[in-house]
């Protein structure tokens, strides 16, 4: 993955504005082609439907990777991951975020914007963007997880 533009959607809940629009920009500047679909507001709003929204991109192939953001990143992660294709995990550590990449082949990345700092967050970001699937024995294991939706 690193060297490589990819399609990135964003979305979040509005207790996580502030937080996507400054990931957003950070992917940019990386050179990736970003999407972000919202919202807005800060408005209370429903993560349920954010998440997917991202999810339903990533799985149709719209976007490579996508991140979604909520206070605890917790809640659109459950969410993104009812979509079928998606592999989505939390996370408040670059460690997690290199391994679910590594071993878990994630297409998203959720973060709590409630839970972590900025610079953090775009540490975190740099990990998950930076770090391809190992593949071997890790692919067999994502091959169970897919398997689990059929
Ligand atoms: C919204 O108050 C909050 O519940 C949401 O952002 C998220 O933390 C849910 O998991």
């Amino acid at each position: 993955m690193r060297g490589c533009i990819m399609r990135v959607v964003l979305s979040s809940d509005h207790a996580a504005i502030g937080l996507r629009q400054a990931v957003a920009a950070h992917v940019a500047e990386r050179g990736h082609v970003v999407e972000d679909i919202g919202p807005i507001t800060t408005e209370s709003t429903h993560y349920p439907d954010h998440g997917a929204a991202a999810a339903r991109k990533v799985a149709a192939g719209e976007a490579d990777l996508g991140i979604v953001l909520c206070g605890t990143g917790q809640g659109i992660m459950m969410a993104a991951n009812k979509v079928r294709g998606v592999r989505c995990g939390v996370c408040s550590d670059t460690f997690s975020a290199a391994m679910i990449r590594e071993h878990n082949d994630a297409n998203m990345l959720a973060l709590g914007a409630r839970v972590i700092g900025e610079g953090l967050a775009l540490d975190i970001v740099d990990a998950f963007l930076t770090t391809g699937f190992g593949g071997g024995r890790h692919a067999v294991r994502v091959d169970m997880i897919k398997a689990l939706e059929s």
